[in-house]
C-alpha cells in the first residue's frame, strides 16, 4: 500500500513511456509475471507446468484465469501468492520481485498484501467463525476485540452476521465459502486472489461474492484474480486470461457496456 501511496507522476510517466501495455489502462499493473516457467518431478515423471507464463493484473479490475482443470492455474496463483517458487522468470508484486525475497520476507508481504481464497477452504475447525474472519487482522497485531468487530461486519456484508458465533463445520460447503471470502478481504489486502470462488455457491449468494468482488475491485488500490471454470461469472470479469497446458494463450478485455450479471443457469 506504501509504495502504491508514493507512486508519483513521475513513475507514472516513467511506466507509460516504457511499459506499452500501461498506456491505455486505467489501473496501475500491480502483478507482473514475466517468462515463469514451473516443472515438478523429476526424469520421466517431470511435469512441464507453467510454460514462459507472461500475466499482468491491474488495480481497479477483476481478472479471471480460466482454462481446463490440470492446465496450471493453481500452480500460477500460488507462485503469484509466493506460496511456492518458480524455477525460472520473474513475479513482483506492487514492485517487489518475489524471487529475490527470503522465506520470512514473503511471509510478512503476503500477511499484509494478499488475501487468499484457497480452493479447498482452510477454516479451523477449533475456532468460532468470527475468529477465523479476524485471523488476518490478528496477524498483523490488531486487538482481538477490534479483529471480533471488523470479522462480524464483514460476516454481515456476506451475508452471515448471524452465524459469527458457531464453529465451521455447522455450517453449509457455500456457507464455509463465503467464511473463506470474508477472511481474505477483514485486512483490506490490495491483492485478493481467489481460487474457484464460486464452485460451492448456488446463483443468489454467487451474485452477492461477486459484487462483494467488484467493490473490492473498483476501489482503485485493489486487483482481483479469480481463477475459475464458473461460466455464470464470466461477465464479472474487466479481463479474461485463457489458459491451456501451462500456457496463457488469449487475453481478452470486456467493456461492460451492461452491467454484469450472475447467470443462474451453467450454459454447456
Ligand atoms: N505439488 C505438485 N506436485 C506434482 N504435481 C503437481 C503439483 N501441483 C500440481 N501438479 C500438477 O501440475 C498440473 C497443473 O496443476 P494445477 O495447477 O493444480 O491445475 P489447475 O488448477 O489448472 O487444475 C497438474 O498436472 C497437476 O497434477
Ligand atoms: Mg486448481
Amino acid at each position: 500500500m506504501k509504495r502504491l501511496a508514493t507512486f508519483t507522476a513521475v513513475d507514472f510517466l516513467h511506466h507509460s513511456l516504457y511499459a506499452p501495455s500501461m498506456r491505455e489502462a486505467n489501473g496501475q499493473i500491480v502483478v507482473d509475471v514475466r517468462a515463469v516457467e514451473k516443472s515438478f518431478g523429476d526424469g520421466a515423471d517431470r511435469i512441464h507446468v507453467l510454460k514462459q507464463v507472461d500475466l499482468q493484473a491491474r488495480t481497479g479490475e477483476i481478472m479471471m484465469l480460466v482454462g481446463p482443470s490440470g492446465c496450471g492455474k493453481t500452480t500460477l496463483l500460488s507462485a503469484i501468492a509466493g506460496t511456492m517458487r518458480v524455477e525460472s522468470g520473474e513475479i513482483e508484486v506492487f514492485g517487489n520481485p518475489l524471487e529475490k525475497m527470503s522465506g520470512g520476507a514473503l511471509t510478512r508481504f503476503r500477511a499484509k498484501h494478499i488475501g487468499f481464497i484457497f480452493q479447498q477452504f482452510n477454516l479451523i475447525p477449533t475456532l468460532t467463525v468470527a475468529e477465523n474472519v479476524g485471523i488476518p487482522l490478528l496477524i498483523q497485531g490488531v486487538s482481538s476485540s477490534k479483529a471480533l468487530k471488523r470479522s462480524r461486519e464483514i460476516l454481515d456484508r456476506v451475508g452471515l452476521g448471524e452465524r459469527w458465533k458457531e464453529r465451521p463445520n455447522k455450517l453449509s460447503g457455500g456457507q464455509q465459502q463465503r467464511v473463506a471470502i470474508a477472511r481474505a478481504l477483514v485486512h483490506e489486502p490490495p491483492l485478493v486472489i481467489c481460487d474457484e470462488p464460486t464452485a460451492a455457491l448456488d446463483a443468489q449468494n454467487g451474485e452477492i461474492v461477486l459484487d462483494l468482488f467488484r467493490q473490492v475491485a473498483r476501489s482503485a488500490e485493489r486487483a482481483v484474480i479469480i481463477v475459475t471454470h464458473d461460466n455464470r461469472i464470466f461477465s464479472y470479469a474487466d479481463r479474461i486470461a485463457r489458459m491451456d497446458d501451462g500456457e496463457i494463450i488469449e487475453v481478452t478485455e470486456q467493456s461492460h457496456q451492461q452491467p454484469p450479471q450472475f447467470i443462474h443457469e451453467h450454459t454447456h
